[in-house]
């Protein structure tokens, strides 16, 4: 231990502002704890102010120390509706930042409202359908949110960040890109379109870092539309197609992501064999049905 001395690894994120789309439940509400937990402040946002006010509650609960509760906050934003998706992501991160995009200069670096990192893992209800039955609208729909709203998000936020490398932005998209499940089509096209937005957005973006986490099963508020007499049934044999035997908890995948944040050399300005290696491990976890996977494209 080093006496008073800043721990080197754990103090990475202590001072940093981090806004969370998506935090009020499942993966984005862990991401939230652990943030908290490395000292960072967290702003968590979802469509429903119950939800957002039921979240904060739990956070101030798991945390109770007041120095803890100076680094919670909250806004709500509707990520589900096109014609209001500029204008809601805006006003989120006007609120966030206590500042409008006129008011701020490029130069602001150091402003210390200013975001240091961006989680998007906002989703909406999967409707999962056949091929023969998509329609324009069916297609539209699945990808306001996972799709549009990252992208858009993606154009407004630069202004409201710290113009760094030990910035980040993090999407997620799912393993089901790589391995698609029957009548998944139109989910699958948008995780791997979230794929590709993320490659294009770390060359547009650069110096922030843009990533992507592709989670395998985790039990979450996702599966709440499941009823209660199948629930059990569908996560065992989800759990049984796992090489250890379980689908993933939250706090698990949370990891993936408070490394995408941590990780200042991770995106574009790291190496190719880091590329490959996750690849390859994407792969294997992939082929094993695993629990997370995360990628990232780099520069050769
Ligand atoms: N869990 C898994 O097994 C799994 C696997 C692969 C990929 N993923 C992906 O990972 C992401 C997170 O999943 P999760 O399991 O953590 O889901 P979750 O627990 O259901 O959380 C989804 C979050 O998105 C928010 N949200 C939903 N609709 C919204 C809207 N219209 N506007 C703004 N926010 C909205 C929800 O809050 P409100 O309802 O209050 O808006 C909630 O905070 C999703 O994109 C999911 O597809 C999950």
């Amino acid at each position: 231990m080093a006496g008073s001395m800043p721990l080197k690894y754990m103090s990475k994120l202590a001072g940093s502002r981090v806004l969370i789309l998506g935090g009020t439940s499942g993966i984005g509400f862990a991401v939230a704890e652990a943030a908290l937990e490395h000292g960072a402040t967290v702003i968590i946002s979802s469509s429903r102010e119950n939800k957002l006010q039921n979240a904060l509650s739990r956070l101030r609960e798991a945390y109770p120390d007041p120095t803890y509760h100076a680094r919670i906050n909250g806004y709500t934003c509707d990520l589900g509706t096109p014609e209001n998706l500029d204008e809601n992501i805006a006003k989120l991160l006007a609120q966030v930042t206590k500042n409008s995009p006129s008011e701020r200069a490029d130069d602001q670096r150091d402003d210390p409202a200013l975001l240091d990192h961006i989680i998007y893992t906002a989703g909406d209800a999967i409707k999962v359908t056949p091929v023969p039955d998509l329609t324009v609208d069916t297609i539209q729909r699945m990808g306001t949110v996972r799709f549009m709203g990252p992208l858009l998000l993606s154009k407004l936020a630069p202004r409201y960040m710290k113009k760094s490398s030990t910035s980040s932005i993090t999407l997620t998209s799912g393993s089901q890109s790589l391995k698609p499940m029957p009548n998944w089509t139109a989910v699958v096209a948008y995780s791997t379109g979230t794929e590709g937005m993320m490659r294009g957005l770390a060359v547009d973006l650069a110096p922030i870092r843009v990533n992507c986490v592709a989670p395998g099963a985790v039990h979450t508020e996702l599966f709440n539309d499941i009823s209660a007499d199948r629930l059990d049934s569908v996560l065992e044999s989800m759990a049984s197609a796992t090489l250890v035997g379980k689908v993933g908890k939250p706090e698990d995948v949370a990891e993936a992501y408070l490394y995408a944040m941590k990780d200042g050399f991770y995106c574009f300005s790291g190496g190719l064999e880091v590329y490959t290696l996750l690849i390859l491990c994407n792969l294997w976890r992939l082929e094993a049905k695993g629990i997370s996977v995360f990628k990232s494209l780099v520069h050769s």
